[in-house]
Order: C-alpha cells, then sequence, then structure tokens
C-alpha cells in the first residue's frame, strides 16, 4: 500500500478554486467557434483556405482554433486579459513568481536565459553536458562559459547531474560569474541535488537557473521529485510537451519569488527569441495540460506509477535486462529519481541497446526514446496507457530472448555519453560567427572547431564551437555513429569533414 500524501505546493493549489479553468483556451474556443469576421492572418481563415486534405486530417475545428496575436478579449483588452490569466495561473501551479509560455520548446527558453543572465562578455558557469540550446544561446549572447563537468558513470556510459562541490569549485574559479546553468533530471531521469546547488550558487552570490525540461510534472505527486523551484532555483524550464501533455513544441519558463532574476530583462529576452505569430494551438494546449496537471495530475500520475511498478517488475524477469533507478540514489550526482522514465541496462543480453531499441522497431512498431551502447529509455507520459505499459514489457521479453547472445559474448562497447574533456580555445559565439574551412576530420584534429556537434539523441553536444578538436573526440563520435546515433548540428553527417576555425590555431 502507498503511504498517504503529505500535501504539496501542488495539491493546495488544486484544493483552490481557480485552476480548474483555462481562460485562455476558453477564449480561442469561444472566438474560433461564434464565427466571427477573420479579417486577419493566418490566410486559411480558420479552415475555408487550407488543403481540403490537411483539413480532413487535422479536424475544422484545429483551423478554427489558429487565431492570431492580438485579439480582443484574448490577449488585448481589460487586464488581465485571458492570456495573462492563463499564465498567472501557471505561475500558481508551479509555485512560480512569473511563468512564460514558450512556443518554441525549452530551447527558447534557454535561449532567452543566456540572453538575459549571459550578455555579452559575461562570464556564466554552465554544466557541460547541457542541452545543445544552452550554448547556441551563448552564440546568440556572446556569454563566456566556464564549464562544470557532471558525474558519469564509465560502465553505463551514464552522465548524472553536478555536485555540489564541483559547482563550488568553479564557482571559486569564476569569481565574475553572473549565472550557474544546470540540467535536473538527466535524460535518464536523475535528480541533482537541487537545494544544495541552490544554496552554493546564492553563496557565490548568482542564481541557479534549472533545466528540468524533462521534469514538467515534478511537484504534482508525493512520490515525484519535488520541481526545482519547491528546491530553491531561480529560474526554471520545464518542457510541459515531453511528459504533461501539451502539443509538441510548447514549454514553460518560470521564475521564482527571489529577486536574482529580473523577470523584465526575461521578457525581454525572450521577445527576441519568439515570434510575432506564435501558435494559439501551442499556448492553448499549455493552458489546459497546466489544468490537466494541477486538478488531476496526481490522480492520473497515481495511475501511471502502479502501471510503471508492474512494468518494471514484469522487466526485471527478463534475462540479461536490468531496470535501473532508485539504487542510483546517492551516487554522486543523483539525490533522486523519476520513475516515468524506464531505464534499462541491456549489457547482459550481449546486445547494444542501439540493436535491442532496433529489433524492438522491427518486430513490434516499439519505438523508444533513446538508445545508448549500454541502455534504452523509454519514456512514459502522465497518464500512460497501462495496457500500451504491459505490451512493451512482453514485446521487449520475446526481442531480448529472440537476439541475445548468451552471457560468453563480449558484451557491447560503452562510452561516456559526454565527451572526453575538451578545451575552450575561444568563446561559442566568436567561433561560430568565425571564419570556418571544411577540412578532412583527420585535419581536424589540432584545429579548433567552428562547430556543435552532439549525437542525437540525446543532443548533447560533444564538441562546442571554439573547443579544440581531439582525437579522442573524433574517435568518440565516429563511435557513436556507426553505433547507430545521428550527429546533430554537423556541417558533414558522416562526419568525414568539419568546420575548423580558419585563422586560430
Ligand atoms: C535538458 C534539455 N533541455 C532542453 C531541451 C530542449 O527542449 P525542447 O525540445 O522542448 O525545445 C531538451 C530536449 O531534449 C533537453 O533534453
Amino acid at each position: 500500500m502507498l503511504d498517504l500524501p503529505s500535501p504539496t505546493p501542488a495539491d493546495e493549489v488544486a484544493h483552490g478554486t481557480s485552476q480548474p479553468v483555462a481562460p485562455y483556451f476558453d477564449a480561442v474556443l469561444a472566438y474560433g467557434l461564434r464565427g466571427p469576421g477573420r479579417f486577419h492572418v493566418p490566410g486559411h481563415k480558420g479552415g475555408p483556405g487550407a488543403d481540403p486534405a490537411l483539413r480532413h486530417a487535422l479536424g475544422e475545428r484545429a483551423f478554427a482554433l489558429d487565431v492570431p496575436q492580438d485579439i480582443h478579449g484574448i490577449d488585448i483588452g481589460a487586464s488581465p486579459t485571458p492570456y495573462e490569466q492563463a499564465e498567472a495561473l501557471a505561475a500558481e501551479a508551479h509555485g512560480a513568481r512569473r511563468t512564460f509560455f514558450l512556443t518554441n520548446g525549452a530551447t527558447q527558453g534557454n535561449h532567452a536565459l543566456t540572453l538575459a543572465l549571459a550578455p555579452l562578455g559575461a562570464q556564466v558557469v554552465c554544466q557541460r553536458n547541457s542541452h545543445a540550446s544552452i550554448v547556441d544561446g551563448l552564440v546568440l549572447s556572446g556569454g563566456v562559459p566556464t564549464f562544470v563537468q557532471p558525474e558519469v558513470d564509465d560502465a553505463l556510459g551514464m552522465a548524472h547531474g553536478v555536485t555540489a562541490d564541483a559547482l563550488r569549485d568553479v564557482l571559486a574559479a569564476t569569481p565574475d560569474a553572473r549565472a550557474a546553468f544546470v540540467v535536473s533530471p538527466t535524460y535518464y531521469g536523475m535528480c541533482a541535488d537541487i537545494s544544495a546547488l541552490a544554496q552554493v550558487a546564492h553563496e557565490a552570490g548568482v542564481p541557479l537557473v534549472v533545466d528540468q525540461s524533462w521534469g514538467p510534472h515534478f511537484g504534482f505527486h508525493p512520490d515525484l521529485p519535488a520541481s526545482a523551484l519547491a528546491l530553491g532555483a531561480d529560474a526554471v524550464l520545464t518542457s510541459t510537451h515531453k511528459i504533461a501533455g501539451s502539443l509538441t513544441q510548447s514549454a514553460m519558463l518560470h521564475v521564482n519569488h527571489s529577486d536574482r532574476v529580473d523577470v523584465a530583462q526575461l521578457a525581454r529576452a525572450l521577445r527576441l527569441v519568439r515570434s510575432t505569430s506564435p501558435s494559439s494551438l501551442l499556448m492553448a494546449s499549455l493552458d489546459a495540460a497546466r489544468r490537466q496537471l494541477a486538478v488531476h495530475g496526481e490522480a492520473l500520475l497515481h495511475e501511471t506509477l502502479a502501471a510503471v511498478h508492474r512494468t518494471r517488475a514484469k522487466l526485471a524477469t527478463t534475462p540479461g535486462i536490468v531496470v535501473m533507478g532508485p539504487e542510483l540514489v546517492g551516487r554522486p550526482g543523483v539525490a533522486d529519481w523519476d520513475p516515468l522514465r524506464i531505464v534499462l541496462d541491456v549489457r547482459g543480453t550481449g546486445r547494444s541497446g542501439y540493436e535491442v531499441a532496433e529489433a524492438l522497431r522491427g518486430a513490434y512498431d516499439g519505438n523508444v526514446e533513446l538508445a545508448t551502447a549500454a541502455t534504452l529509455v523509454l519514456v512514459v507520459g502522465l497518464a500512460e496507457s497501462a495496457v500500451a505499459l504491459e505490451r512493451v514489457a512482453g514485446d521487449l521479453d520475446e526481442t531480448v530472448k529472440r537476439i541475445a547472445r548468451g552471457g560468453d559474448e563480449p558484451g557491447p562497447l560503452v562510452r561516456p555519453p559526454a565527451a572526453p574533456p575538451a578545451h575552450t580555445v575561444v568563446p561559442p559565439r566568436d567561433a561560430f560567427l568565425g571564419e570556418t574551412e571544411p577540412v578532412a576530420i583527420e585535419a581536424a584534429i589540432g584545429r579548433v572547431s567552428g562547430e556543435s556537434i552532439a549525437g542525437y539523441p540525446p543532443g548533447i553536444p560533444a564538441l562546442l564551437p571554439g573547443e579544440r578538436v581531439t582525437a579522442e573526440v573524433v574517435a568518440y563520435l565516429q563511435e557513436i555513429l556507426t553505433g547507430g546515433a545521428r550527429l546533430h548540428g554537423a556541417s558533414d553527417p558522416t562526419l568525414a569533414t568539419m568546420h575548423v576555425l580558419r585563422d586560430v590555431r
């Protein structure tokens, strides 16, 4: 039997009266369906101008609700407009001072955060295996990163979070740093010790920014990790679409009640990386997803967690598979874990994660979020179907039994997903905007990269613009390419060539 849940901020919100409404969604719905004169963009005019097959596929209503910015009664008119109310309700649900809706994913949030907190020439401390959008943001802003390394489990090739000690050391060595950027949870659902990291950052006088893209559901059930905002982070990104039911590309950026992050400056930066035609469908989906999470999230998660526990137990009986999770908590860089990520160590099958994923896809059309040399990661949604979870456990069992090589065969080669340590020669912006030339990959070794190259998934750059290209990093990229990963950001996806800086040696 589960322990009785203790009240969380989300409980208090849900038990209030405000969360069951979705004002922006309702306003868009009302406008879309009442047949107004639509003498404005978009040119499909709520449907008639769209390709009939597309209209049929997406449904008439998707077009009716696809409305532009600046419509009276939706996002202009008496304040608070439905749009302002929707962002305020999201802030209330997440325990934030201010929440911004994002229509270009958490990527947009990282771009805005770096523009606001790491302006031209400003020093910041960043987790080295942050999502590519952090360094891309520094290319836009001209901020200068000093990297803090995450803890890495070499045997599994799995990077965890950064420790408070590691952050303290790097901040001490970077006295002019203006902010610290970390990631929690990781792609594998492992959470850093955010309270300790916040304390370290605040002692150094800088805000802690947490990329909690993979944890939009945190804090909404007592058996899940607390949200980084509740643990003291100053700004937090949640990629709502990843787990919590909104449409792909929709996310949220939250700022807490401390005054370490200037909300006006952040709003200004957000305008720079936001279309003047943000999608009403994406924003309505955020409003509705927030309502569902705040009002029904705990109950839905309760059912989903029960199904996950059954699935984990079933997967644990498959020979050669180890279901990972709580046993990692307490290792350096892991303070908590997210049960909505099912992480499987497949080394005991004698097959790589890439091979198991491919066999599962080929035989059962089962498509996983991430495969690495040693692991598979299955992402579970807020209200995952229990039947689908049970089915994938059975499908994986059959797949592994069919392709396993047996214990005597050598296991797959395993490498850390974070590339070997890199040496920054020039800041990302200078390198990205500098003059580059394509050279054969062998000739690139020893030169300075003009590109950001990440193995995808998970999209963590192994090489950043401005870093020295080493033989190790080239070998690493070639190996993950051979293993089945794609290279995100590489000018030559086969890595036969790459761009290096022409004038920097
Ligand atoms: C840690 C992290 N941050 C940011 C992003 C970008 O999120 P989005 O796809 O919502 O732009 C991702 C995407 O996988 C991610 O893993």
